[in-house]
């Protein structure tokens, strides 16, 4: 954003209506003070997004989807925020004199790996790619289906470098993208006789390649270009922007482990369909996941490994509040494998009856465990219970304890007996907030917070007091508070999420303190309460700290020290 003034930005803001932006997109009604349509972000058919047309932000509770005008635009669109800042001012007369189009073409990596992708694409289909195309056509993989892949070959020979050279890339630019190595003989083309695929951003450009060796090579099985801004496997996911076009009409998205399984999967008629790259699954993947569908199943590689993965890939799925479903294939078959052997209809039938992933989980939980021995039992049943404990949705879990007490011929009384009341509370209501404020420090914190957002006078008496938020986040969005009243003279969420940028913990926390039903205007006293028991567990943690300090201490004059610096701290507190 550093090049575009902030004045602009906030000009655009003002003057578009967050209300008609997103109505534009989805269909919006009208409930008390707000809006609330269907998520666009998540797959559901509840309401559960609010749009505050007085805040001028937007918050889904099932998701966590949120922000001002600028985060529905780029989320929505799939742009960045300059190209979202264009369109809104295109759409209320302010230049904003961003070319996105020119800097789209003129970025040399995305137009170096565009020129690379047709090389390759052509290399494969002439007499140097005989053999490639031979092994490929040999797998079942079709011209169409490889076309429709912009699946490639790059040639047994030192081409590519001098080609991009030819057309003034630098060394420097081909080296650190990892198409080019450099020798002692020279640069040299990081890639030979091998088959390429491209990689695609979320926009659908090619940001790396992967070569896979064909003719039993004994060396790596897949090389890629190197990691860059654009290109991060922790990040991408194989066949997305394809994946997408299905997902929002069929409403699943299946995750394999290989290119080869994406393309199979594809070609069987499973279309929305993604891979990771060889990496461990992360949240990142899953937030852009979320806004394919929700019904998300994984189908990972028969053998051992590809359990592992399931295992982790669903548990990094359940963190974020989604329960997948597994699809296990047997003899240590990958999809591509699977298909090839049994066909699609076969392979239909598999996908019609996926099994839960709490189901796998508790078969996983079994592996390696003999439950006829009463150690290993135990221990079974102990993982099962954490798991039962985490388990939101009631009916599952009384299901699974019958099942797992029948299974394991043991009374359901040793379960249930050492199961948490109830399972943690799910949200009744869709729109209400989605934080659980546990204790009186964080209602505390959330109401101050929340005032000083809507009201400079709080500002003013945040700082005039001396409050001290203890929690570092709560700390850390006062102090941004008070630097953009500082700067601007005003306050209000909408502006201040757009200087928080990437600061997604505070604009999180910014949408979730917004959420709360408090009334409109503060009240004084209930102000005041507030900052007495911020100052209060400010005093509580300092006495904590002392008390640890104190047991370590062997001095005995240090050790009175701290004693008295406790008794003060004490009388305080009453
Ligand atoms: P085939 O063996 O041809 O069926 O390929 P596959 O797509 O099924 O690959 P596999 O299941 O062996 O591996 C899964 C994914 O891990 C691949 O698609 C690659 O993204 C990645 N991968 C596999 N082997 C390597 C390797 O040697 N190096 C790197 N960097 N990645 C690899
Ligand atoms: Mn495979």
């Amino acid at each position: 954003m550093d090049d575009v003034k902030i004045d602009i930005v906030e000009e655009i803001r003002r003057k578009t209506n967050i209300v008609d932006i997103i109505g534009n997109y989805i269909s919006l009604n009208k409930s008390g003070k707000n809006y609330v349509c269907i998520c666009p972000f998540h797959d559901d058919s509840n309401p559960s997004m609010f749009v505050s047309p007085d805040k001028q932000i937007y918050k889904c509770f099932s998701c966590g989807a949120g922000g001002n005008v600028f985060n529905f635009v780029m989320d929505y669109e799939h742009i960045s925020f300059k190209e979202a800042l264009k369109l809104l001012g295109d759409k209320v007369g302010i230049d904003t004199k961003i070319n996105t189009v020119i800097k789209k073409k003129n970025n040399p990596i995305f137009e170096c790996y565009e020129i690379i992708t047709k090389f390759y694409e052509n290399s494969l289909f002439t007499n140097k790619g005989r053999d490639a195309l031979k092994y490929l056509n040999d797998r079942n993989i079709t011209d169409e289906v490889i076309k429709e892949f912009r699946i490639g070959f790059s040639p047994n020979e030192d081409v590519v470098t001098k080609m991009l050279v030819s057309k003034d890339f630098s060394y420097d630019i081909l080296i650190d993208m990892g198409i080019t190595v450099k020798s002692d003989y020279g640069y040299k083309d990081f890639f030979f006789n091998r088959i390429m695929f491209p990689i695609c951003d979320y926009d659908n450009k090619v940001v790396a390649c992967s070569g896979r060796i064909f003719n039993g090579e004994v060396t790596s099985k897949y090389i890629n270009t190197k990691e860059t801004s654009y290109f991060k496997k922790g990040n991408l996911l194989y066949n997305y922007y394809k994946a997408r076009e299905y997902a929002l009409k069929d409403k699943y998205v299946i995750i394999t482990e290989g290119f080869f399984d994406v393309i199979r999967c594809h070609i069987a008629g499973f279309k929305s369909v993604v891979a990771t790259m060889g990496t461990a699954f992360t949240s990142e993947h899953v937030k852009h996941l979320k806004k394919l569908s929700t019904n998300i199943i994984l189908l990972f590689d028969g053998d051992s490994a590809g359990e592992k993965a399931t295992y982790s890939c669903g548990n990094i799925l359940m963190k974020n509040g989604i329960t997948p479903k597994v699809v296990r294939l047997p003899d240590n078959y990958d999809p591509d494998e699977y298909i090839i052997k049994y066909g699609a209809e076969s392979f239909k039938k598999v996908m019609d009856n996926p099994i839960s992933f709490i189901e796998f989980k508790l078969n996983y939980l079994k592996n390696n465990r003999d439950i006829t021995k009463i150690q290993d039992l135990s221990n079974y049943v102990n993982d099962v219970i954490v798991e039962l404990n985490e388990m939101q949705d009631q009916v599952m879990r009384d299901i699974t304890i019958d099942k797992i007490s029948l299974d394991l011929g043991i009374d359901k009384s040793i379960i249930t007996s050492r199961l948490n009341k109830s399972p943690t509370k799910l949200k009744e209501n869709v729109i209400s907030s989605s934080v659980h404020i546990k204790n009186k420090y964080d209602k505390a914190s959330y109401k101050l917070l929340y005032y000083m957002l809507n009201d400079i006078d709080i500002i003013l008496m945040y700082q005039n007091r001396n409050v001290m938020f203890s929690n570092n986040l709560y700390r850390n969005l006062a102090n941004e508070i008070l630097y953009f009243y500082k700067n601007y003279g005003t306050i209000s969420s909408a502006s201040l999420i757009t200087k928080l940028e990437d600061k997604k913990e505070l604009i999180d926390l910014v949408l979730d303190i917004e959420s709360m039903n408090y009334q409109e205007k503060y009240n004084r006293e209930e102000l005041d309460d507030c900052i007495e028991i911020l100052k209060m567990e400010t005093i509580e943690k300092e006495i904590n700290r002392l008390n640890d300090l104190l047991k370590q201490e062997l001095d005995i004059t240090k050790k009175a020290e701290i004693l008295n610096k406790i008794v003060e701290l004490k009388k305080r507190e009453l």
